[in-house]
Parts: structure tokens; sequence; C-alpha cells
């Protein structure tokens, strides 16, 4: 059968206004990367996260905000990061390159997000860093895991790719903790044509590195020159933090992208609102079917970047449901991340032990249903009565 509804690589359609927005900044960017939309992006972003300004830094894409996060963390040998095993593999290896032994949490089964008691579970002497990721769009309970973390020294980094506008207890996602990352990519809620992402640096001493850090270790001259071109057209200096030396990247998000997300910002609430509605729709219509488990959150701690359900029926009848989903009904469902100790570039590493069995269980049992924005009512509608149809059939 043909696809009618595939997973697709693309979140959403623009506006005519987003359209137009891109168009001016094609057309009148003074310079088409760090220039005026850039600073607008930061400030707009910093303003809607209620973080303060100069605190948050457009990027190329998630993973370059995860690359210096982790290069901000400043490991030494034998030094461990809690990581859930449950997540994409970004999460994870910019924190190994830079040095960190991944230590794997288990996740809850229910919202599918690792908890304070399962990170402290792995918390040990070497523990320098803990990564939370609010996966599917569903905020992590970040108060007790700040505190944990605060408690015990460790540096707490937020991964908050899928969960722009996500909310705990009335705070943004992505402000609780010493850094976030956030992406902007294709298959986001807020996509910056494609790629894009935004860190986010708690500390002013540690956010004052990352210009530099972000753009060649460009910095100012310490003294005035005479000629505007001597001793060069600019500077460059190792970034320090705290006395050590970092090696600089080049990370920088263009103008256009920063133009449209700025301009995003003012549509990524209701996105998140119309998705979480119609996901309560897609779960509540369900309720007779309760081998379909869903994580159904009525509130704004969930932006339902994706739709996931566990078969309670086991591996054996996702695989039949997946099937009969695509062959009878042309709908493309996925199962997402594997957690990462059972990938071979993670056991090739040595990162091959976990011990995390509701992880394993939940993927192992997932189905993801497509859930772009763009989805038609009638799509949704066709999806739902698709999933009801196979489910009898499956029973
Ligand atoms: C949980 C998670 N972390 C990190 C990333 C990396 O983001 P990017 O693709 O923008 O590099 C992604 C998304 O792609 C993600 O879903």
């Amino acid at each position: 059968m043909d696809i009618k509804i595939n997973f697709s690589g693309r979140s959403l359609r623009y506006t005519e206004e987003e359209i137009d927005v891109v168009v001016e900044a094609m057309r009148n960017a003074e310079t088409l990367t760090q220039g005026r939309y850039r600073d607008e992006f930061e400030r707009k972003f910093a303003s809607y996260q209620e973080v303060p300004p100069g605190t948050c830094f457009a990027v190329t894409n998630g993973c370059a905000a995860l690359e210096m996060s982790a290069q901000l963390c400043r490991f030494k040998p034998g030094d461990e990061i809690v990581i859930p095993s449950h997540t994409f593999t970004a999460s994870c290896y910019p924190y190994i390159k830079k040095g960190a032994r991944p230590v794997w949490a288990d996740i809850d089964p229910h919202t599918r997000v690792a908890t304070a008691e399962s990170i402290e579970k792995r918390i040990t002497p070497h523990t320098r860093a803990v990564v939370v990721v609010h996966l599917y769009g569903y905020a992590a309970d970040m108060p007790e895991i700040t505190r944990l973390c605060k408690e015990r020294g460790i540096i707490l980094i937020e991964d908050a790719a899928q969960a722009i506008g996500a909310e705990v207890g009335g705070r943004k996602a992505g402000s609780f903790g010493d850094m976030s990352i956030f992406s902007f990519h294709s298959h986001k809620n807020l996509t910056t044509l494609g790629e894009g992402g935004m860190l986010y640096v708690k500390d002013k001493a540690a956010a004052a590195v990352i210009p530099a850090l972000r753009h060649n270790g460009h910095c100012d001259y310490a003294f005035a020159r005479q000629d505007y071109w001597k001793p060069a057209m600019g500077n460059v200096a190792v970034p320090r933090f705290e006395g050590e030396k970092l090696m600089p990247n080049n990370f920088c998000l263009g103008e256009v992208e920063c133009a449209l997300g700025a301009k995003m910002l003012d549509r990524i609430d209701s996105i998140n609102d119309e998705k979480r509605a119609r996901a309560l729709h897609f779960i509540d219509s369900l309720r007779g079917f309760p081998e379909l488990e869903f994580h159904r959150v009525a509130d704004r701690r969930h932006n339902y970047h994706l739709l996931a359900a566990r078969m309670t029926a086991g591996p054996r009848k996702r695989d039949a449901f997946m099937r009969a989903m695509l062959a009878d009904k042309g709908i493309k469902c996925v199962v997402q991340y594997i957690p990462l100790d059972r990938y071979d570039f993670y056991r090739e590493l040595g990162f091959g032990e976990a011990d995390c069995p509701n992880a394993d269980a939940f993927f192992d049992s997932m189905i993801s249903f497509p859930f772009q924005h763009w989805l038609s009512e009638a799509d949704l509608d066709y999806m739902l009565q698709a999933t009801r149809d196979v489910m009898t059939t499956l029973r």
C-alpha cells in the first residue's frame, strides 16, 4: 500500500509572515552571520525562558551546544557523567569526546524520562555531571534533580532538545540546570530551516567564554590599535575558563535562521498547545484499547514533540501492529531511542554495560506515531480509525 501518513522529517509548515521574515533577512541582513538577528534571537529566547540576558547563545545545532557544554565541564581522567540510556545519541557522545565515562541511568516506565531516584543510584565519587533529557517533550522532575545535584556539587545539564516550552511548576525546562541545550532541527516543534540550536549557560564567568569558544577564539585586542588592520584584522586567543584552556570551534548560526527563530518564538506556545490538544484527543479516543499505553499529560509539562505509546501486550504484538499499520493502512510509525548501551558504537567504546530494565522494556514495545504539526485533522482522524481497526484485528 502507498504511504498515506509518513513519519515525516519535517515538523511544520511556515506561515506567510515567517516566510516574509526570512526573505527580509535574505535581502537586508548586513552580514549573514553574527549580526543583529542573532542578538535579537538570543535576547528573545532568554526572555522566553525567563533567564537573564546574556546567558543564551545561538549555535549551529543542538549537538554543537552539547559539545560546548562538554568543554565547560572540563573532565579529568576517571570522571563520570550520568545519562539516561534511553535517549538520542547526541545527548551522550560529545561528553565522551571530552573525556567523560557515561554511566547509564534508567527511566521511569510511565514518564519515560530519568528521575532523581534513578540518577541518584548511579552517582559515585567520580560523578562530575548529570545530563537530564526531557525526552519526547516531557519535562523531567527538575526541582528534585536540581536539589540532588546541588547538594553534591555535581554539574547539571538539561538536554531540552525536544522540550522547548515544556514547564515544571511554571518554570521552563532548560532553565533549571547549570547549562541546557535546545535543538531547532527539522523534526522539532520550532525549527530554523532544518538546523539550529541554543546553549544556555547560567554562570556568568562560564557564559563569558562562549562567544570566543563558539567563534574560532576571536576576541578583541587588549590595547587600542593605531591602525585597525594591524597587527591583524582580528585577534584570537585561547578561550580560558577558570584558568583552563579550551579549544575553540565555529558553531555560529546564520542570520536568516536567527531571524526565523526569533519570529517563531511568537508561535511556539500555540504550536505546543495545538500538539498537546491533538495528543490528548488521540489518547482519550483510544481508551477502549488499554493495551496501548500512552503518557497522558494535560498541562504544559509536555509539549508532545512526539506521540509515543507502549504496547503492553509485548514486542511481538508491537511488531504486528507496526506491520499492519504500514501494510494495511499506509501509516508509517517508527521505533525510537534504542538504549545507547545497545548500540555497537557504545559497546565498541566500552560503554555497553547497563542496568536499565525500564528503558529496555519500554524500547522493545514502543511505538512512535507520526505526529508532525502539519498533519491535517483528516490525517489524524484517519490514523485514529486505522489504530482502532488494527488493534481490533490483533485482539
Ligand atoms: C534528545 C536530543 N538531544 C540532542 C539532539 C541533537 O540536536 P541536533 O540535531 O540539533 O544536533 C537531538 C535532536 O536531534 C535530540 O532529540
